[in-house]
């Protein structure tokens, strides 16, 4: 009887430990990295497209700030000693912060359209652009 005891015991530690792991619950903000697929339907649905071209996105038209097509490779040039993802995401957190080449202070760009999990997608869909 008190092996049968121990075997549900370990049974149910198990099942715990298997249920409560690594589950990574999307509306969390700032853990792990962004998900691309979800900043890609943020992009389209938000402010962003009304300034910035992205070929593929059919809402992407505007022309008011650079073209973001190639923007994680481009990105990485920017700023020496900045990667792709910190120069994405300070652009959108604080656009006044550098302003890209071929455009002239202050920038036009509104700051924080995104935050929290939604910033996180979007700078990884942005980086994925090479
Ligand atoms: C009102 C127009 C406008 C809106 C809306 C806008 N931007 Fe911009 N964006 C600009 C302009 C103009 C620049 C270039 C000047 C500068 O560096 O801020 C720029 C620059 C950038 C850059 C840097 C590009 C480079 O090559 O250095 C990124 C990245 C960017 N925007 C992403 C976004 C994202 C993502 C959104 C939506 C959350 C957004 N922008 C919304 C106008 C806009």
């Amino acid at each position: 009887m008190r092996r049968v005891t121990a075997f549900l015991t370990l049974s149910f530690a198990l099942l715990i430990a298997a249920c409560g792991g690594s589950g990574s619950s999307g509306a969390s903000s700032g853990g792990g990295p962004g998900d691309a697929t979800a900043g890609r339907t943020f992009f389209a649905s938000s402010v962003c497209p009304t300034c910035h071209v992205i070929t593929g996105v059919p809402s992407a038209v505007g022309q008011v700030g650079p073209k973001l097509d190639g923007i994680g490779t481009t990105a990485a040039t920017r700023k020496p000693g900045m990667s792709a993802e910190a120069y994405i995401r300070e652009s959108i957190e604080n656009p006044q912060a550098l302003i890209s080449p071929g455009f002239s202070a202050p920038s036009p760009m509104p700051p924080n359209q995104a935050t929290g999990r939604d910033l996180d997608n979007l700078v990884a869909y942005l980086v994925s652009l090479k």
